[in-house]
């Protein structure tokens, strides 16, 4: 890893790939803008991972403050280490399809510490926004570019990745469910409140992806990005897992949401009457706009 300069941190993994070159039979047959839609994703994929390493890492000093088991902490070690994994997996990519595995990485923000509230209760915020919504998110994402991928080495990287993601998102249920006795009403209470804010900025974020162009079918088979599809995939996940999982722990992520839903400003294209008990059910690939 490289620093060019104080404020613009990079990455470049063209060394590590020289090593470890992965060979991806068939990708000539993709049209130079298939090709480069797939690279773009990969290296935008390599610098998350790589960024996802230190969101992990910063658990570690807080959940040993809040007491956590000694296993959880070690497992948390090891999901820092898989996501620089998944970081070199992903350059790989980037070279098979063509590409330098280079790249700018995401703002390093430092995991937030919410020092106003119990080391407990910071963990289980972090843990919420981190597994329970973020890795829940990746698996349903890595999991259909691993069904998608015709290619027999990017079914291989993907679906290596995908079973680390899994672990990474179970974590956070499994913690979230034995926490839930030491969680009094009005810790609840906070933590849906919070959620408003996590909500609302993963509702930006993803309400940009999903002004991106569609991907053809080949692309998508070396995945590359489709703004509609990367909305429909969050909005379901949403809506199917995340949410209900955490209201069966007595939070309110559904409350959250709606709030978070029109503060971001997205209206539903027939209206903002429609509740979120319907749109639980809403099957994928409908549109959103603000
Ligand atoms: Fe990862
Ligand atoms: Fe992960």
């Amino acid at each position: 890893m490289n620093v060019a300069g104080p404020s613009t941190p990079f990455v470049d993994l063209r060394e590590a790939v020289r090593k470890h070159p992965l060979a991806l039979p068939g990708v000539e047959a993709l049209s130079t803008e298939e090709r480069a839609n797939a690279r773009e994703h990969w290296r935008v994929h390599m610098a998350a991972e790589l960024a996802s390493a230190r969101v992990f890492s910063g658990l570690v000093p807080q959940m040993m403050a809040a007491g956590l088991p000694f296993e959880d902490v070690r497992d948390v070690t090891d999901m820092a280490r898989q996501e620089i994994e998944h970081g070199l997996a992903s350059a790989r990519v980037v070279a098979a399809l063509g590409g330098e595995p280079i790249s700018a990485l995401p703002p390093l923000d430092p995991v937030p510490n919410h020092e106003r509230f119990s080391p407990l209760e910071a963990v289980i915020r972090n843990v919420i926004s981190i597994s329970c919504c973020g890795e829940t998110l990746a698996v349903a994402v890595i999991g259909a570019e691993r069904d998608r991928a015709e290619i027999a080495p990017l079914r291989e990287v993907l679906t290596n990745i995908l079973a680390d993601e899994v672990g990474h998102a179970r974590f956070g249920w499994r913690l979230l469910r034995d926490v839930e006795p030491a969680m009094d009403s009005a810790m609840k209470r906070n933590i849906a409140a919070y959620l408003v804010a996590v909500f609302e900025r993963d509702l930006r974020v993803m309400k940009r992806y999903s002004d991106a162009p569609e991907a053809s079918f080949a692309a998508l088979a070396v995945g590359a990005s489709d703004g509609p599809l990367a909305w429909s995939t969050f909005f379901e996940t949403m809506t199917t897992v995340t949410i209900p999982g955490l209201e069966r722990s007595g939070i309110a992520a559904r409350w959250a949401f709606e709030k978070a839903w029109s503060r971001a400003g997205i209206v539903p294209l027939w209206g903002r009457t429609r509740s979120l008990d319907k749109l639980g059910t809403t099957p994928g690939g409908e549109r959103w706009d603000a």
